[in-house]
């Protein structure tokens, strides 16, 4: 999604500006700009495309200004040309917007009447309209901003600048994130901490319905109400270093290989191994009385709770219900007091997931949630925040924070089974035991299969279709698989229950179709071999993804089997994971795609 940056620097603030936007790059954007006050006079350069584009013509054409706005649009209301990219401009107010205005038409339509002249096709262009024809109506900067956001209705950030006011940032937050950055004499704006993080790591985060003026000296803060607000001052757990990628081609790459590391990280924090113990898991979910949990998320995330809910069930018995947040939000459905909700996001700042944590909130239903960025707003309107420690994930394929938001499901299943007296004290111990051994075998599968992967990439490659099979956990895991080719990839993929096969998909099987199924020797092993009889006996092109006792047991001519180290059943989804996620890569890499900002997606998705 659209990325926001500002600066009161005592340096020219253009390239710094780009620097800045360069961090927020894995959140996904189509064309860009920056804008500086020098003199008295607003400028700005934007273009269309990558920050590349926008560099060289700062390069023909420098800005000067030792204060500036920069943002990386993510085209919603318009094409990404030039022309609809930000800094938006009217009568000296230069604004920046990530989110959706609403009402913008029916403002649009207002002033319109009223002879304003707009260049743009896009909804940000009112806010810059509309501060500009009541400062004309003699407001002061302050009451615009004011009486603006009072107007404009819908999910919003925004950095304005007035040509007035050389020396302040005015910025807003309703919705999407929103951090300012204290340093020396200088302040930073940014949609997070990571774009801030080689300038400061001293963060405050304005709350929704805050709006703030940014000064050299520090900010005021006025709430929705109106009133003169202090926010918490923190300071960022990320640092610059975290986010190069190192020796690798791309981020997603490295982040596929952190995961031994960051699947350590995370058990760790859960789970006493010396003591074969499950530690940190505050009381607040009431895991012990709760009839029911409901879990909400998007995407992979999504796919972390369908797994979870696996274990939730299986260990602690514990019913689960499970939605996209996208169609939990809407769904009305009864809640009551003997539930408790947990919402999933890498970010934390999904539109859907936390509209889904405020629908439970205000049944009174106790919220958890299983998030990455620990200073994000799911993270703070949570009752209990359960961090997962993957680190800053930046491609926008997630990788990392799904292997350690398994690795969180996994501690809390055990925490509720021990709570609800479901499991006898040697099961637990033995699925903590299998639990230990997960980032070391991942980290030898890693190692083990990559040259395997890269050669059935080539295969992969050549076709239009992918189906991907598996029951239980590897049901999900084919969803997963599916959703990683499809959005890096661009190869059109399905994931499905290994026993739907016959009911529908089975009539697309034929020698083009590669089918791609992921069954270990594990409790569903026999049914989903009848399953690959079935694509054998339509000439389908088998690819397996097994463990050792799999192979052995398997006959079927296949056209490749990976075949992966026998593991407990706990542990297999972060094993058998990894084939997915090294499958979808090399076929990105193969096919030439942008493998960390795929086309059209945003790594955070803040709007619904
Ligand atoms: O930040 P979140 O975990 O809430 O994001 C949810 C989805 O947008 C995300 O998982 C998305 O599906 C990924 N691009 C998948 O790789």
């Amino acid at each position: 999604m659209c990325g926001i940056v500002g600066m009161i620097g005592t340096q020219p603030v253009a390239p710094l500006l780009v620097d800045a936007l360069k961090r927020l790059e894995y959140r996904g954007y189509d064309s860009a700009g920056v804008a500086t006050l020098s003199n008295g006079q607003l400028d700005r350069r934007r273009a269309e495309g990558k920050l590349a584009n926008l560099e060289n013509q700062l390069l023909l054409s420098p800005l000067e200004g030792e204060i500036g706005i920069g943002h990386t649009r993510w085209a919603t209301h318009g094409a990404p040309t030039q022309n609809n990219a930000h800094p938006h401009f009217c009568d000296g107010i230069a604004v920046v917007h990530n989110g959706i205005i609403e009402n913008f038409s029916e403002i649009r339509d207002q002033l319109k009447a009223r002879g304003a002249d707009f260049s743009t096709e896009t909804d940000t262009e009112v806010v810059a309209h509309l501060l500009a024809s009541l400062v004309k109506n003699g407001m002061t900067p302050p009451e615009a901003m004011r009486a603006t956001l009072n107007l404009i209705r819908g999910a919003y950030a925004l950095a304005v600048m007035f040509r007035s006011e050389p020396d302040r940032i005015f910025c807003a937050r309703n919705g999407p994130p929103l951090a300012v950055g204290h340093g020396s004499g200088e302040m930073f704006v940014g949609s997070d901490a990571i774009a801030l993080s080689p300038f400061t790591d001293e963060i405050t985060y304005l709350e929704d319905g805050d709006w703030a003026v940014v000064t050299h000296d520090g900010l005021e803060i006025t709430n929705s109400e109106g009133a003169a607000v202090e926010r918490p001052r923190s300071r960022a757990a990320t640092t610059h270093a975290q986010v190069d990628k190192g020796n690798h081609k791309h981020f997603m790459e490295k982040e596929i290989y952190e995961q031994p590391e960051v699947i350590s990280h995370t058990l760790a924090h859960y789970i006493d191994f010396s003591a074969a113990t499950i530690r940190n898991v505050p009381a607040g979910m009431d895991f012990e009385r709760i009839h029911s949990l409901k879990i909400a998320a998007c995407g992979t995330a999504y796919f972390a709770g369908m797994i979870g809910k696996t274990w939730f069930e299986r260990y602690a018995r514990l019913p689960v219900e499970i939605d996209v947040a996208s169609e939990f939000r809407y769904r009305e459905m009864p809640l009551s007091e003997n539930e408790a909700a947990l919402v999933v996001s890498q970010s934390g700042e999904t539109a859907d997931t936390l509209a889904s944590l405020r629908y439970c909130h205000d049944h009174g239903l106790k919220i958890g949630s299983i998030v990455n960025v620990r200073e994000s707003t799911i993270a703070r309107e949570s009752d209990v925040v359960f961090p997962t420690l993957a680190g800053p994930e930046i491609g926008v394929a997630s990788t990392k924070a799904l292997s350690c938001q398994l690795a969180v499901f996994a501690a809390l299943a055990i925490a509720a089974a021990r709570a609800r007296g479901t499991l006898a004290t040697d099961e637990e111990q033995i699925l903590i035991r299998a639990l230990s051994e997960a980032p070391r075998i991942a980290g030898e599968v890693l190692n083990e299969i990559e040259p395997q992967m890269v050669e059935l990439s080539r295969e992969i490659a050549r076709h239009t279709h992918v189906l991907y099979l598996g029951r239980g956990t590897n049901f999900t895991l084919a969803m997963e698989g599916a959703l990683k080719l499809k959005e890096i990839s661009y190869i059109h993929a399905e994931g499905y229950a290994a026993g739907e096969l016959k009911h529908g998909p089975i009539a697309l099987i034929d020698e083009h179709m590669p089918v791609i199924v992921i069954a270990p020797n594990d409790r569903y092993f026999e049914k989903t071999m009848s399953n690959m009889q079935e694509v054998a006996a339509r000439g389908g092109r088998i690819i397996f993804i097994t463990d050792r006792s799999g192979a052995a047991a398997c006959d079927l001519p296949t056209l490749q089997t990976i075949i992966l180290p026998d593991v407990h059943e706990m542990i297999a989804p972060l094993i058998f994971l990894l084939p997915v996620q090294l499958l979808a890569y090399h076929t990105a890499v193969f096919m030439g795609t942008d493998v960390d900002q795929p086309r059209n997606l945003a790594k955070s998705v803040t709007v619904e």
